[in-house]
């Protein structure tokens, strides 16, 4: 085991704990030290290690609004279904505001024994009032956490849908600046077809699109309540779940109480979801790596989204824009993660499935914090479109126009390919330019020569959904409405 640098580590393992008498030690303090909320069952405290190992508090104190509102919930329950007076509600209501507050506002101070959020606010709630002894009537941690994490995740994938939505607006507005701007559009990174940069840019956007799709599918399966589950197998109490549900702002509840507290596949609905999110952000960072380059020389990126070199004065990185590109590995990686941690797992709650939070966090967090970058990265880049309209202008892009001017003068699609294939094979073999070779051939002639100036290929892609201008302004307007839908969805 490598050298532990942590302040107070210590790597005995606790082997006593399991069996056999108890040896003193610095690391097996008694009864009196941090209380734990099992001590009844317990003689002594637990072990330095097993505490920082176990404890939670550090990573999911980010809940504790969704933990108060949970108790909120549960609380008003409790007196309505009269387990506790509307005397003590009111007491706990008031305390967890104040616990509330106290989090909110850096306030609070955490208790040795404070092994997770869940136990803080309930101890802080105690010492407030005495109703708090009351507030786990017919609850366990186990639903709790539960109902935190999910609250949890559908606030913070509405999060993620609004970044998502506000990139697919900078791709909106730089595509209607685009104009009838030209770019080669790519097939195996070898020039293809020319294409509107609107086309192009838009692409992107309908990825994202479907993202937002999946944030609102993940959502949905997400906002189930577990409360009233217990521990596993529900109470003897005269619980009210569905009062519980409705008041926590839920808008299902649950119908098994042993999955209600070990399904988490809320959580890995929502890192997939990010982890495809991930992947689209990718494919953006990678396109605008390969743009800024100086052999691509599309775009140039705003001082303020761009990095430079320590030891080369010339360099402008594209720093953003790769780390765009790298994130979504994280992102997969959290994904593969808890899929691990949740697979043979035995029903129902086993603290493995602690293991699910952190990986979630960051997974927001770094998709947030990306969305946002890239969002900036798109807002202020410089396309250099006369570059691009040079890049498209090849005459070879438009090989595919003349073999479809022969198909619609009765020439069955493969013997087109292959004259125009073989008019490309001489050209590049030097006979002469494209243009000399078409306007020679009796098949084509002058007329079919105007189909290889710039811009003439983009103009004839007509259908729906194509790369050409009717259809690109007709997409356009699709995308605007799409985006204000999803807008309004989110509300
Ligand atoms: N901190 C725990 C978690 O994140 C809360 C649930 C604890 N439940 C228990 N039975 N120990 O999963």
């Amino acid at each position: 085991m490598a050298a532990d640098d942590t302040p107070g580590a210590d790597a005995q393992p606790d082997a006593g704990r399991q069996a056999g008498p108890r040896p003193a030690g610095e690391d097996r303090p008694g009864k009196d030290a941090a209380a734990t909320l099992w001590q009844g069952r317990f003689e002594g405290g637990a072990a330095d290690a097993l505490r920082r190992l176990n404890d939670s508090l550090s990573f999911d104190r980010r809940m504790f609004r969704q933990d108060v509102a949970g108790s909120r919930a549960h609380a008003g329950m409790l007196a309505a279904v009269g387990l506790i007076s509307t005397e003590e509600r009111d007491e706990l209501l008031a305390a967890l505001d104040e616990v509330e507050a106290e989090m909110a506002e850096g306030r609070f101070v955490a208790a040795p024994g404070d092994e997770d959020v869940h136990t803080a606010v309930e101890r802080r709630v105690t010492e407030l009032t005495p109703a708090g002894a009351k507030l786990h009537t017919g609850r366990s941690r186990n639903d709790q956490v539960a109902a935190d994490l999910r609250l949890w995740t559908c606030a913070a994938l509405d999060g993620v849908a609004r970044g998502v939505l506000g990139l697919q607006a900078t791709l909106l507005s730089r595509s209607e600046e685009a104009g009838g701007a030209l770019l080669p559009g790519y097939t195996h990174l070898q020039q293809a077809q020319p294409v509107l940069l609107a086309h192009h840019l838009l692409a992107h956007g309908w990825a994202l699109a479907r993202d937002v799709d999946r944030l609102a599918e993940a959502r949905r399966r997400a906002d189930v309540s577990p409360l009233g589950a217990g521990a596993l197998a529900g109470s003897s109490l005269p619980l009210d779940p569905e009062r519980t549900a409705a008041a926590a702002g839920f808008a299902a509840v649950f119908d098994n109480s042993i999955d209600a507290v070990a399904d988490r596949d809320f959580v890995a609905d929502a890192l997939y979801v990010l982890a495809v999110l991930g992947v689209h952000l990718s494919r953006i960072g990678e396109e605008l790596v390969l743009w800024s380059s100086s052999e691509f020389g599309f775009v140039e990126l705003d001082d303020a989204y761009a990095t430079g070199s320590s030891m080369m004065p010339q360099k402008k990185n594209p720093d953003v824009a790769e780390l765009a590109r790298a994130k979504a590995g994280r992102l997969i990686g959290h994904l593969a993660g808890l899929l691990a941690t949740l697979k043979g797992l035995p029903l129902a709650y086993a603290k493995d499935l602690q293991e699910d939070k952190e990986p979630l966090f960051d997974a927001v967090d770094t998709v947030r914090l990306t969305l946002a970058a890239l969002d900036g990265l798109l807002a202020t880049a410089r396309f250099d479109t006369d570059r691009m309209a040079d890049a498209a202008s090849s005459p070879y892009a438009a090989a595919t126009d003349l073999a479809e001017w022969l198909v619609a003068r009765g020439t069955p699609f493969r013997a087109a390919h292959a004259a125009v294939g073989d008019l490309v094979r001489r050209s590049l073999a030097g006979e002469g330019s494209l243009a000399e070779l078409v306007a020679a051939d009796g098949r084509f002639g002058p007329e079919a020569v105007a189909l290889l100036e710039p811009g003439a290929s983009a103009a004839r892609r007509t259908t729906h959904g194509a790369g050409g201008p009717g259809p690109v302004a007709a997409q356009m307007e699709r995308f605007r409405q799409r985006i204000e839908a999803d807008t309004a969805r989110l509300g």
